[in-house]
């Protein structure tokens, strides 16, 4: 047995229940994906009745929202979403965050930037001092990978091309190594401006409000530094 995997796994579930506290009743939220949004989504189906439905940042995340039997809407149907959960691969003081491990960055984008409250939860080992170890995951319209791998290399990065995936956008991934990323607002900004990049796993210009943290001693709840 993994013990390792198991205390994460019980943080993470830990934080996807204390992220139902959030939850707004009567309206429609954004849910993230990943193995700790799953957990939010199973702890989920309990408000079930409670809430008008739920906007997917993934397939994968629509196809388990249906199952725990949570309406599925389309986010142009909907005119706003108040609450936006889900977890992240790596979380900096301030709560920018890298997202895109599981290959769902753009639609996480999107969910982050039209909610009203962004909630990252996560488990501690995701908790850094500066973004960069794990790599950052850039989505990339195919024909331009080659371009766009040689403008990130340029920027000081070691871009690897995700074999044999692509998003549920029809896109590649770029994950970019080597980086430490000591200005993660203007990384952003810079990456964005690739023509090619759909969008960068870095979650700076709009961080998360709030971070729900899992460890041994239970959930503790972070705000950005002031
Ligand atoms: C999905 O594309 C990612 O942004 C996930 O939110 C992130 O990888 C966290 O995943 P876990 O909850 O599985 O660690």
């Amino acid at each position: 047995m993994n013990l390792f995997k198991s205390s994460n796994d019980a943080a993470k579930r830990a934080v996807a229940e204390a992220a139902l506290a959030y939850v707004p009743r009567g309206a429609v939220i954004g849910v993230g994906t990943g193995s700790t949004a799953n957990f939010f989504i199973d702890f989920l189906a309990d408000l079930r009745n409670q809430i008008a439905g739920a906007v997917a940042s993934s397939e994968a995340t629509a196809q388990r929202l249906k199952k725990a039997g949570i309406e599925v809407l389309d986010l142009n149907s909907v005119n706003e979403l108040p609450l936006y959960v889900d977890g992240a691969d790596e979380i900096s003081p301030d709560l920018h965050l890298i997202k895109g491990g599981g290959g769902a960055l753009t639609r996480e984008k999107i969910g982050a930037a039209v909610a009203r409250q962004f909630v990252c939860i996560a488990d501690e080992s995701k908790c850094v001092d500066i973004l960069g170890r794990f790599p950052l995951p850039v989505e990339v319209i195919p024909m331009a990978r080659s371009y766009v791998a040689r403008q990130l290399v340029a920027l000081g990065g070691a871009p690897d091309l995700r074999i044999g995936f692509a998003t549920d956008n029809g896109n590649s991934i770029l994950d970019v190594h080597g980086l430490e990323i000591l200005n993660p607002i203007e990384l952003e900004r810079e990456i964005n401006q690739i023509a090619g990049v759909v969008t960068v796993g870095l979650f700076a210009r709009r961080p998360a409000d709030v971070a729900l943290i899992g460890g041994r001693n239970g959930v503790r709840r972070v705000e950005p530094r002031a």
